[in-house]
């Protein structure tokens, strides 16, 4: 037996349908914010993902080369294929431009529950806007687009800003290492490095505190002090709910201003839900240098995070033909089809018994359709959560089940 690759996943219609929904829920959540849709390929030039992050990112990606001998890689991200698409048409565009994407991306990375080489993101950039009032619209949008699903979450809020400010005469290894660290959140191991002078406990200190004013009484005033306190008052006004933490370091290195970070509330170790922030990508694609802020939701996460949750089936319609039937139950499930109705023929050529219970399992109706039923151009439909059933017209059988509400 083949089996799929490692990391990847098959999905049967059940939870595909689940998934279908949230996805039908985040689209409808962000197109009220004015979002509209972009889609990209799924491989593109490997330099696209170079240029920022550096060739050490090849390890963590599907890189090859195609039969022309060109480094292609299918997208680990989509921040930076959506930015190369903004900056290809850029001339024509309104900005700032409000789009969103859902697509599929590809990490070569140790798969694990919530860990996959293909999972799906579905995310928002805001590009060519810079202000307190665009940061804190992506935060709410990524806020009501992920509470519109029904997750449990936290928000954590920060700005790249301050963790730089105190970091600014280190060397730019050690700076690395330290950015490591409060990516992994490993504070032991940031105690563990030769930072000298306080250095130590003040990172931790401002990772630990809980108000503007005692973050920028560690800091001491920056140039991004008014901005700062601007996105923190706007996010007050959209009534989102965070939690400020000036230790989110974020793990991919385009960064510049504000950064985001959720975290569902009952996953393990692969508990963050979303994460974003401000950047400048254009200028590196050969466009004008242009302040962006976004974010991207792992879409399987939330699923995960979300379980096994009830999706209410369509009203499906079961067509039970004897022989003699089988040319009317076409034209009667063509009738139920048309009026929207979810509606399945038995195609086996199984019994009228075997037909009645196999649509008991998946069906909540029964039309069926003998020879008396054929030659009088008439249904017998039987209600399967009652029991009842009547020999109506096809009319009356189609309004019948249209008007029953979905079960
Ligand atoms: P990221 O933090 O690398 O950011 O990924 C965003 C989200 O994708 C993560 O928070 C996580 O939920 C999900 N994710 C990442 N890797 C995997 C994986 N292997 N399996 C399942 N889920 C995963 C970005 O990608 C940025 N482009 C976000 C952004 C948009 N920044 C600005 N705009």
């Amino acid at each position: 037996m083949i089996q799929k690759p490692r990391g990847t996943r098959d999905f049967f219609p059940d939870e595909l349908e689940a998934r279908r929904s949230v996805e039908a829920t985040m689209r409808e959540s962000v197109s009220r914010w004015g979002y509209r849709e972009v889609s990209t390929p799924v491989f593109e030039n490997l330099e696209l993902f170079t240029l920022r992050s550096g060739e050490g990112i090849i390890g963590e990606m599907y890189a090859f080369q195609d039969k022309g001998g060109r480094d292609i890689a299918l997208r680990p991200e989509l921040t930076a294929p959506v930015l190369r698409m903004y900056v290809n048409e850029a001339k024509v565009l309104n900005k700032p431009v409000r789009w969103y994407y859902f697509g599929d991306c590809f990490r070569y990375e140790r798969p694990q529950k919530g860990r996959y080489r293909q999972f799906w993101q579905f995310g928002i950039e805001l590009v060519g806007a810079d202000s307190a009032m665009a940061d804190a619209e992506v935060m709410a949008v990524g806020y009501d687009l992920l509470k519109a699903t029904g997750v449990s979450f936290e928000l954590r809020v920060g700005d790249l800003a301050m963790m730089r400010s105190l970091l600014s005469d280190l060397e730019p290894e050690l700076r690395n290492q330290v950015r490591a660290c409060l990516d992994k959140r490993d504070y032991g191991a940031l105690e563990a490095l030769d930072l000298g002078g306080d250095l130590a406990g003040s990172l931790t200190a401002l990772i630990e505190s809980k108000t503007l004013d005692d973050a920028f009484a560690i800091t001491g005033s920056i140039p991004e002090e008014e901005r700062i306190r601007g996105t923190f008052a706007m996010l007050d006004a959209h009534e989102v709910p965070y939690l400020q933490n000036f230790g989110i370091a974020r793990g991919l290195d385009y960064y510049t201003g504000c950064v985001f970070e959720a975290f569902a509330e009952n996953l393990g170790a692969e508990n963050q839900i979303m994460g974003g922030g401000a950047y400048r990508l254009a200028h590196l694609f050969g466009g004008e240098e242009t302040p962006s802020v976004g974010f991207a939701i792992g879409f399987d996460r939330v699923m995960v995070s979300l379980g096994e949750h009830e999706l209410k089936r369509p009203t499906t319609v079961a067509v039970a033909a004897t022989p003699e039937g089988r040319i009317f139950g076409i034209r009667v499930a063509a009738a139920f089809r048309q009026a929207g109705i979810r509606t399945i023929t038995d195609l086996n050529g199984k019994s009228l018994s075997a037909q009645l219970s196999q649509a008991a399992k998946h069906a909540d109706f029964v039309a069926v359709i003998g020879g008396r039923e054929a030659e009088a151009g008439m249904v017998t439909l039987r209600d399967l959560a009652s029991g009842n059933q009547q020999t109506v017209s096809l009319e009356e059988a189609v309004a019948g089940v249209v008007g029953s509400g979905t079960r």
